[in-house]
């Protein structure tokens, strides 16, 4: 099937809370699943008006698991007060049209969040939302082994709950290696009759220090955005260092690291999160609430030429040259991809994925050749590159 997609069958449709659904999928050839790290995604074909649209969604199941892969998606619905705006595409397609038997086309997993399988460091999860999908992913991984592991989520109500069961037998299959952490913001009359939260408000500052013994964790988290600032905040504040921190967004990925360097100002919500997480900003501290709507970018220096002509970019002494905005920089492995190294540069090339899936970074390379560390999914045309997923092979000049 082009572009690396196979056929899934819906092996079972499973509710895990009012508005949470989880899909067990089989290759629909016979054939064996794909092979997962705990933490990464597929990617769904979805059909659409106009064509069809790619959609991410994180493994939620063990990924040693050898009869299904599972994703668990939240219904993202039209907001309360857009009665003119339409539903969610692809999580309400899965909800409400994907039924036991289906086949949808899927594609292998793929992702940098991934848990650290080489290290025995002790562990914490910090899920907010439907963000508990790939970290329950890696909270099977580490059942396996003999790492200590916390399990911190925060969630509205025990109505959007999901997957409490599962996480409770596995803490109680740990032997007290795992213990798990749940914080409903506005409990109710039945919640408090089941008990099964311990505390009610946010993840802040006093349950984490009464939780986590000192020691040096690694923590990995997702969920909304600005729960996220939160957490990220919270961490830096306890001096964990960023290399200790690794996250994902369920939205257009970004810098985790600026956004929570930005002051907090006016009381909104990032408008890059899609409306119904930012509905789910009240998981966290209103102090994160403060995200700007854009990235703060280092605006290209005003003294530069807009545009290069044949033959300048040798003026350019960098191993990276972008020569629309007549800047370079030194390639360095540390930097990650192109793109990042273009952003550090202050440049703002555009992007959504990061993940070479949706070719918004695509650009022309207009001299010298480039690697990809994570295989595009749709390969860009002859003479044009993905910067997100790529790193340059000696000097390469692009038109950014
Ligand atoms: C790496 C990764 C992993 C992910 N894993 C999961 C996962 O495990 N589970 C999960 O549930 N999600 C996950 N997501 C999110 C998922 O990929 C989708 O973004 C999510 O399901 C929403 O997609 P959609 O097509 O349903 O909604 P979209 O069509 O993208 O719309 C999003 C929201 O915007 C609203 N909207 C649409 N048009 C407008 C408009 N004009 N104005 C205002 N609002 C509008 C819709 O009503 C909807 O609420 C993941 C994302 C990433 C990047
Ligand atoms: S940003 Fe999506 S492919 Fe690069």
């Amino acid at each position: 099937m082009a572009g690396g997609f196979r056929r899934f069958r819906v092996a079972a449709k499973v509710p895990e809370s009012d508005v949470i659904t989880s899909f067990y999928l089989e290759p629909a050839d016979g054939g064996p699943l794909w092979d997962a790290r705990p933490g990464q995604y597929l990617t769904l074909r979805v059909p659409a008006k106009g064509g069809a649209v790619l959609r991410t969604y994180s493994l939620s199941c063990d990924v040693a698991e050898p009869s299904h892969h599972r994703i668990t998606v939240k219904r993202e619905g039209r907001p309360s007060n857009g009665a003119d705006m339409p539903d969610g595409v692809g999580s309400c397609w899965l909800h409400d049209h994907v039924e036991t038997g289906a086949e949808i086309e899927v594609a292998a997993p793929r992702g940098a969040f991934v848990l650290n399988e080489g290290s025995d460091r002790p562990v914490v999860l910090l899920a907010g939302g439907v963000g508990l999908t790939p970290l329950l992913s890696m909270l099977h991984g580490l059942a396996a082994t003999n790492r200590r592991a916390w399990f911190v989520q925060a969630y509205e109500n025990g109505a959007v709950h999901a997957m409490g069961d599962e996480v409770r037998k596995l803490v109680a299959a740990s032997g007290g290696r795992i213990r798990a952490h749940t914080v409903y913001r506005s409990p109710t009359a039945d919640d408090l009759a089941a008990g099964l939260h311990q505390d009610t408000g946010f993840i802040d500052r006093a349950v984490l220090q009464a939780l986590l013994p000192l020691d040096d964790y690694e923590f990995y988290m997702c969920g909304p955005t600005p729960f996220m600032v939160a957490m990220y905040r919270l961490l830096r504040e306890f001096g964990v260092p960023k290399h200790r921190i690794a996250y994902e967004f369920f939205g257009k990925a970004t810098s985790l690291e600026a956004l929570a360097e930005t002051p907090a100002a006016a009381p909104k919500v990032a408008s890059r999160a899609p409306s119904a997480i930012a509905g789910l900003a009240f998981l966290t501290n209103p102090g994160a609430r403060a995200v700007p709507d854009a990235m703060p970018k280092a605006a290209a220096d005003p003294e530069q030429p807009a545009t290069l002509h044949d033959g300048d970019t040798a003026l350019l002494d960098g191993d990276v040259v972008f020569a629309r905005s007549g800047a370079s920089a030194q390639w360095r492995d540390a930097a990650g991809s192109l793109l990042e190294l273009a952003e550090e540069a202050g440049l703002a090339p555009e992007f959504s994925c990061r993940a070479g899936i949706c070719n918004t970074c695509r650009c022309k390379i207009v001299e010298g050749d480039v690697t990809y560390f994570e295989d595009p999914l749709h390969p860009p045309p002859a003479g044009e590159v993905l910067i997100c997923c790529s790193r340059p092979v000696g000097r390469v000049v692009l038109d950014i």
